[in-house]
């Protein structure tokens, strides 16, 4: 069975159930805490907390999808089986209760069964099944091991295991979340250590693969209240206590690793030698001297990134040091270096890239009407980085030559590193990549140092920032400093008017304040038309015209993140934030949220006629607006 036929099996599988198949939803999460989708829930999160009505927005309890996922986490141990940075997960739900049809343990149970033994011919007695084992919040889970063996599990295929692996979520530090059952698959000794104790979760060996995780989300974990006072009292840097408290729902909320799911069905090693993969591992194969087998590790961290890279591009996200942006310009450096390792020639990217768009083009047309960008933004990186790499490695050998002349290298220290990062664009996890390759550490710690050092110094002089704004230091209580907040606050208006036009991907990539004018850069791919530009600009003046008002509050960090605030430059905001939002209280309709140090007009009725004077590219995949309050 091809990919594809899986896929859409799945999907028949559940419309049959009388599910409603939704699309996937953006790499980008609207709730910004976390930095990328990594699961299939997250766009529900509202709708199994019970914040939102499944029944209202879809009309049925009953919903799956394949969802586009991506993790940062552990971009390092790419290479393995089965770990990748983007990849996709199927997953079915059923939201809340209902007098009638909706399922939870049983019914979750029995549809994973069904799909995977009639539907797909997986061998049943070569499954194994984890149960949540209990602990001091939450007890054992004994109903699922009593289903589980009422449909033909044997008790010694069930095994118990604690929160670390079978207490799923939340995404983030607090949501949904709940015990979870988990069906793992014997591939077969071919595929095994060997030891005596392997079993599911073996950390040695991918004989068991996971391949459902079934969550019954029944808990909310949230902050604990009376403690957060206490800890603000006491310590900022503390991190706050979390309850488990029951939702005011039940839901089954699951999750299939599609890649894994194709390696066993087309009973392939690993997901690179899958219809995924291989046949742009084989383009790779034709460009370089070596052959796939010879250097797997090389070739499979370049197919793993360089999908990974075509997916985030396709939805707007550029290199850059920050958040998304850094993620993505640690896959492309590293790919750039892999690509050293096989011999590739310039432009190499371009037939695997292709490659990609047509494999995953009919489900996800992004990646395929993006290709020519996806393209370009590699091109640039490569450009950037290509021509420092050379220089950087070879000052990496100089350093631990004359290192090793003085006394025995054990590390690198943290200006050593420093000087890697900042003179030939290191990133700090290459740098360790590359010590760990010749058995040596990094001295992290003085690395930062080092690095907040600098940015300290370079931050010295430079204009004052509010929340990420540019502005130009306002002379007290003058005009031109009420003109400069005036359209502060169209910053705001104008910032939510393009994600709305334009969409979710638009992010505020820098923004520029003066007396006179406001300028605005975000992400977006293409130039914007003039019928987009002019909707925009109707939106924020309709706004104005509402004369809505601008509401300041201040909170944590995570009640910000939680209310839905937007926020950019997440790793630098301190513990309690300030929120601006902009709406009708009376209607609950907030047009603007986004933390933010001020200074804000309190209403926008005071801001005046609204005009877009330019628009145009500031970088690659980068526009910029310029704009003014007449
Ligand atoms: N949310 C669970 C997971 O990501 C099931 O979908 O595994």
């Amino acid at each position: 069975m091809n990919s594809k036929e899986i896929r859409q099996n799945f999907f028949d599988f559940f419309k049959k159930k009388g599910h409603k198949i939704v699309p996937s939803f953006s790499l980008l999460p609207s709730d910004s805490s976390v930095l990328f989708t990594t699961a299939g829930m997250q766009q529900f999160s509202l709708y199994l907390s019970g914040e939102k009505d499944v029944l209202k927005d879809f009309g049925t309890r009953h919903l799956a999808s394949c969802q586009k996922c991506f993790r940062s986490d552990d971009i390092e141990e790419i290479g393995d089986d089965t770990h990748n940075t983007f990849f996709e997960m199927l997953g079915n739900w059923s939201i809340g209760q209902d007098e009638k049809g909706n399922y939870f343990k049983e019914g979750a149970i029995k549809y994973a069964l069904e799909f995977l033994v009639d539907e797909l011919g997986l061998d049943k007695n070569r499954f194994y099944i984890t149960i949540f084992k209990g602990n001091e919040n939450i007890s054992r889970d004994k109903e699922s091991e009593r289903i589980w063996q009422e449909n033909g599990i044997s008790k010694e295929r069930i095994k118990e295991f604690a929160e670390k692996d079978n207490l799923w979520g939340p995404v983030g530090e607090i949501g949904p979340c709940g015990p979870c059952s988990e069906i793992h698959y014997d591939r077969g000794e071919k595929f095994g250590c060997g030891k005596d104790d392997c079993g599911p979760n073996c950390p040695r060996c991918n004989r068991y693969v996971e391949i459902w995780n079934l969550v019954f989300m029944e808990y909310n974990r949230q902050v604990q209240s009376p403690c957060l006072a206490g800890r603000q009292a006491k310590s900022k840097v503390q991190s706050p206590n979390f309850e488990y408290v029951a939702l005011p729902q039940k839901n089954v909320d699951t999750g299939i690793g599609f890649e894994r799911l194709v390696a066993i069905l087309q009973n392939k090693p690993s997901v690179y030698e899958t219809d995924l993969f291989f046949s742009v591992i084989k383009e790779i194969e034709k460009l370089s001297l070596k052959k796939y087998n010879e250097d797997q590790k090389s070739f499979r961290i370049i197919a793993d990134h360089l999908r990974g890279s075509c997916f985030l591009i396709s939805e707007g996200i550029l290199p850059s040091n920050l958040a998304q942006g850094y993620i993505l310009r640690r896959l492309l450096r590293r790919i750039i270096r892999h690509a050293k390792i096989l011999n590739l020639s310039q432009d190499w990217y371009i037939k695997p890239i292709k490659k990609i768009s047509e494999i995953y083009g009919g489900i996800y047309p992004e990646v395929k009407t993006k290709e020519t960008e996806i393209i370009t933004v590699i091109q640039k990186e490569e450009e950037k980085f290509g021509k420092t790499l050379e220089k950087g490695l070879s000052q990496f050998e100089k350093l631990l030559e004359v290192k090793s002349q003085k006394s025995k290298v054990k590390s690198i220290s943290g200006i050593e590193a420093f000087g890697l990062y900042q003179t030939y664009g290191f990133p700090i996890e290459m740098i360790k990549e590359l010590a760990q390759e010749k058995g040596l550490k990094v001295d992290e710690e003085n690395f930062k140092k080092e690095l907040k050092r600098h940015q300290e110094i370079s931050r010295a002089g430079a204009e004052k920032k509010f929340g990420g704004h540019g502005i130009e230091k306002p002379k007290a209580k003058s005009q031109k400093s009420k003109a400069a907040v005036r359209l502060h606050t169209a910053t705001h208006l104008l910032h939510a008017a393009l994600r709305q036009v334009l969409g979710k991907h638009v992010r505020q990539m820098g923004s520029d304040i003066t007396a006179e004018r406001l300028r605005f850069d975000f992400s977006h791919p293409q130039k914007m038309t003039s019928e987009e530009l002019k909707k925009v600009e109707e939106l924020v003046n309709q706004k104005i015209k509402e004369d809505l008002s601008v509401r300041k509050e201040e909170m944590s960090y995570e009640q910000a993140i939680k209310s839905g605030a937007l926020a950019f430059f997440k790793e630098k905001y301190p513990e309690k934030v300030t929120v601006y939002s902009i709406g009708d209280y009376s209607t609950g309709q907030i047009f603007s949220k986004e933390i933010c140090a001020g200074p804000h007009v309190n209403r926008t009725g005071e801001l005046g006629i609204f005009k877009i004077k330019k628009e145009k590219s500031s970088s690659a995949g980068v526009r910029r607006i310029k704009a003014v309050i007449e």
